[in-house]
């Protein structure tokens, strides 16, 4: 199994940026823990972090023919404004799971609107790190009950 692990704008600066919010661990060591994972739980993750919404949407595009089973995203700031990266998702039609590190219901107003949540599987915010390994053992379950 093969996992596309999709970060967007600003999560390059996790360590630093607002720990408060966003807790102290970097992007670098929340990856390396998702991949870790990833092998207990026998599925390859491969991690791709842009702040280009551009990127994001060629990524998803390709996912099939690069052999992905599936998705799990956190699209920061792009979660509130892209259409691009919903229809991205729509049409590439993989099990999608969206993330955020914050619980993004209980921050300002215009966090509580997701783009891509109505087509991405589940949601799964708040939890800091633990975001991306509940996502990813979700996503994982869901793929091998499907392939039965
Ligand atoms: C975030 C929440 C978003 O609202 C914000 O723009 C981010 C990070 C999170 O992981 O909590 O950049 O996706």
């Amino acid at each position: 199994m093969k996992i596309l692990l999709l970060n967007g704008p600003n999560l390059q600066l996790l360590g630093s940026r607002e720990p408060g919010i966003y807790g102290s661990n970097t992007l670098q060591a929340i990856v390396d823990e998702t991949v870790a994972l990833g092998r207990e739980l026998d599925c390859e993750v491969v991690a791709f972090q842009s702040n280009i919404e551009g990127e994001l949407v060629s990524r998803i595009g390709n996912a099939k023919v690069d052999d992905f089973d599936g998705i799990i995203i956190n699209a920061a700031a792009y979660t509130h404004t892209s259409v691009a990266l919903r229809d991205a998702i729509s049409a590439v039609a993989l099990p999608t799971i969206e993330v955020h590190l914050s619980n993004t219901a209980s921050r300002e107003e215009f966090r509580h609107h997701s783009f891509i949540a109505p087509v991405c599987t589940g949601v799964i915010a708040g939890f800091g790190k633990d975001s991306y390994l509940l996502a990813l053992r979700a996503i994982t379950a869901k793929i091998r009950r499907e392939k039965e």
